[in-house]
């Protein structure tokens, strides 16, 4: 069976070489971008759904019924925005980050639902920096508290989506070289999402709701 992907911010980074490497497996693949197409364009085959940005209603609501039947989706899209030091901390800033990272994936996920196979599998791009127990350095406050709200989001749909027997992966994808890190970090987008993708190879009900590093470590909640 050709399996089919939908892919939430596929425009650049590691979304973009998650569309890359799916389409590389022969997977049938959409994108979403909310504004410019990034390296779609250069992807053979690669389905594009623009204008649907996770942090507003606008355009979701008809998705599922334009994307066929999925096998698989990655909800990708998110933000690390500076908020400043605790003293003169920008609480919009961390609202910012909640609009897109917490509640841009669950509106982007509920959207994919209607469209989703029953045995298809999830995976959530989150990351340790949602860990509270991994948590030994402060600050990002906008940050961390939106994946760790992430990952709570995730747990849950783990358990409400077990009757449609789709698992969920919640999977933080390393430190990865791309706009987010400024280009500084050491894991390449290739290896990031190649580590993403075992997790989603090996992801099976028995195993949805757990928080992996993409390196296949369980991380603590
Ligand atoms: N890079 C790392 O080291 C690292 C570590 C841990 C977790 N992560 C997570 O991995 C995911 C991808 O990060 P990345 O490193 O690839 O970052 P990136 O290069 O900055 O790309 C971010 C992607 O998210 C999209 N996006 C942002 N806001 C959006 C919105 N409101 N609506 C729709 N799409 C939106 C961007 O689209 P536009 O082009 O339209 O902005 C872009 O496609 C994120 O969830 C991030 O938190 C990354």
């Amino acid at each position: 069976m050709t399996r089919r992907a939908l892919v939430i911010g596929g425009n650049r980074g590691i979304g973009l070489e998650l569309v890359r490497q799916l389409r590389g497996l022969g997977h049938e693949v959409v994108a979403t971008c909310r504004g410019d197409v990034g390296g779609l364009e250069a992807i053979e085959g690669v389905e594009i759904e623009t204008n649907l940005d996770v942090a507003t209603d606008h355009g979701w609501g008809a998705l599922a019924g334009r994307v066929g039947k999925l096998t698989d989706v990655f909800v990708n899209a998110g933000i690390y925005l500076d908020e400043g030091p605790i003293g003169g901390l920008d609480l919009s800033v961390v609202l910012r980050d909640f609009e897109v990272n917490a509640l841009g994936a669950l509106r982007a996920t509920q959207a994919a639902l209607p469209a989703m196979e029953d045995g298809a599998k999830l995976v959530l791009i989150t990351s340790r920096m949602g860990s509270i127990a991994d948590n030994d350095s402060g600050g990002s406050y906008g940050y961390r508290m939106s994946k760790a709200a992430l990952n709570a989001a995730g747990k849950s749909l783990s358990i409400d989506l077990r009757p449609r027997r789709i698992a969920v992966a919640i999977v933080h994808p390393g430190w990865v070289k791309t706009d987010m890190t400024d280009h500084r970090a050491p894991v390449e987008p290739r290896d990031s999402v190649a580590g993403i993708l075992a997790r989603w190879s090996a992801l099976t009900l028995a195993t949805s709701g757990t928080f992996w590093h993409m390196n296949g470590q369980v991380l603590p909640w």
